[in-house]
Formats: structure tokens, sequence, C-alpha cells
């Protein structure tokens, strides 16, 4: 694997493997790895003869309150599971390579970029579209891998895609999680033992939502509810938001139908972490 910084070095890379037919898999991360993370890079690297991971703590998505200083960053153990998936090339750009002072673009998601977790966290769509679509021009992927965990993320990268016309196929990964449901995340290292103890209960609450839908309820706030009541007994969870929407407009539906999906965010302490499900899907 060869590990890239200088964000023309890759790009040169990329550019030579497309012209020599090689399709290259992008996979997008901020690091400290896990195996959600890797479920995305083993699927690039089943499905294109070059994969392509990228490791960047984003500042343009953090707020001004947000954990950009202290999100983890432990790189070398990073590189070696990377190394070990036999990835390619490893893209970690200083934040001046990738944002120097002299960039002064953005793409601006619209309406959908205010929603949900746009609303909580003003600008983060901005600056993750800004990033994705940088890391695009950058890695030339033929397929850029999301997980389904930050649902909106990817469907706003697919909207990216869509308006833009950019010759990408944006892929969509099943979200992994612990074995007490818990979605896996960079950010459960933030966890206390207790709140690390009572976090299984934001799965929990949304597949009984899904099992309640399952068995009839249509009723997209009374499955919001459900999940909210389900959570107001752990002790220290605070329930940011609980939203049923549709796909495509990100608006909670009239009746709630198949595919459509619930999400969550909430607060434990001070660690902020988010999961969906897909009704009629499961339990993933
Ligand atoms: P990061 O949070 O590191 O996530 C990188 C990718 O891994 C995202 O597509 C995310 O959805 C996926 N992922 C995270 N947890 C997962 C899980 N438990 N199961 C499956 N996939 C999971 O998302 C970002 O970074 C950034 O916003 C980025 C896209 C890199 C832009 O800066």
């Amino acid at each position: 694997m060869r590990i890239y910084e200088d964000p023309y070095l890759l790009q040169q890379q990329a550019l030579a493997w497309r012209q020599a037919g090689e399709e290259i898999g992008l996979v997008p991360t901020m690091g400290a790895l896990h195996a959600g993370h890797e479920s995305l890079v083993t699927r690039a690297r089943r499905e294109n003869a070059r994969v392509v991971v990228s490791i960047f703590v984003n500042p343009l998505q953090f707020g001004p309150d947000e954990d950009f200083a202290r999100y983890p960053r432990p790189f070398d153990q990073d590189a070696g599971r990377l190394t070990a998936l036999q990835v390619d090339a490893l893209f970690h750009p200083s934040v001046d390579q990738l944002f120097p002072r002299s960039f002064k673009s953005a793409v601006d998601p619209g309406p959908l970029g205010d929603r949900l977790e746009g609303q909580a966290r003003p600008g983060h769509f901005r600056g993750v579209l800004t990033a994705v679509l940088k890391l695009f021009e950058l890695a030339q992927p033929k397929r850029a891998y999301f997980g389904q965990k930050d649902i909106q993320q990817l469907l706003l990268v697919r909207q990216l895609g869509r308006d833009f016309a950019l010759p990408v196929h944006v892929v969509a990964c099943p979200t992994v999680r612990e074995p007490d449901g818990l979605a896996l995340s960079s950010r459960n290292v933030y966890l206390t033992a207790e709140q690390r103890q009572h976090a299984p209960v934001i799965f929990a609450a949304l597949r009984a939502a899904e099992a309640a839908f399952r068995t009839g309820e249509r009723d997209a706030e009374r499955l919001e509810q459900l999940a909210r009541d389900r959570m107001a007994a752990a002790p220290g969870l605070a329930v940011e938001y609980v939203a049923c929407f549709d796909e495509i407009g990100l608006q909670r539906p009239a009746r709630a139908a198949a595919g459509n999906i619930l999400a969550t965010a909430v607060k434990l302490g001070s660690t902020r972490l988010i999961d969906n499900v897909v009704l009629g899907a499961g339990s993933d």
C-alpha cells in the first residue's frame, strides 16, 4: 500500500490507473477505523481493480463547538488495518493540502442539507459535500462506498452525483453493529462504561418501532413516538430527534411505507450518536 499526502500525486496515480483501464473504488473516511469502515473497504476490494481509502478529518464539516480537535487519529493503527485489507493507496492529506488558504469554493447541498442532521449541525453537509467532491476529483473513482449508518450523508452524496452528472456509482453499505446492536462509530470511544451500557437502547428503540411497522402501524408520528418512549427510560440519554422520512424529499410521509427511514440522533452525556433503520427491511 502506498501512502499519498500530496493530492496531485494521488490524482496522477488515479489518472494513470484509469488510463490503463483499471477501475477505482474509493472509500472516504475520517479514520479511527472500525469494522464498519472495513466492510466498505472489503466490498471495494472485491469490486474494483484498485482501491483508494482516504483518511481526512475534515474541518469543514465540524461546527465550532464540535469535536474536531479531539476526534481520534490513530493513524499507524489505521494504516496497518488498510495494508491487511490490501488497499492500493491510502490518501492522507493535511488540512492545508486539501483546503489551502486559497481554497474558496463550496458545494451548497440545497434544502435537504438543512433538515435533520443539517438542522442540528448547520453547515455540516456543505462541508461534507465539498470534501467529497474534491476527493472524487482526486481519486477518480468508478465506485464510491458509503455507509447506510449516515443515511442523510449517503442520500446527499447521491444527489451530488446526480446533480453534477458525476461518473461515480455511489454504493450503499449496510450498518455494521456490535453484538448488542450498537452501531459501530469512531465516536463510541468517547462513551463511559456506564453510557456504553445504555447505548444499545438506541437500536433497540428503532427496532421496536420497525417491528410495529411490520405488524401494521403506519402512522409515522406514532412510530417516532414509540422509539422516543423506548429511549426515555435510559438514564443520561437525551433524544435530539426521531424522524420518519422518505428517501427522496426527507419528509415525513402521510402514511409510513416500506423503504421509509426511521432515524435518530441522541446525546449520551456529551457524545452525539446517530442511527437509523429502513422500515420493512428487517432489523438492519
Ligand atoms: P466516517 O465517519 O469516518 O465514515 C466513513 C464511512 O464509513 C461513511 O460512509 C460512514 O457511513 C461509514 N460507516 C461509519 N460507521 C459505519 C458502520 N457502523 N457500518 C457501516 N458503515 C459505517 O462519514 C464520514 O467519515 C465523513 O463524513 C466523510 C464521508 C469521510 C467526509 O468527510
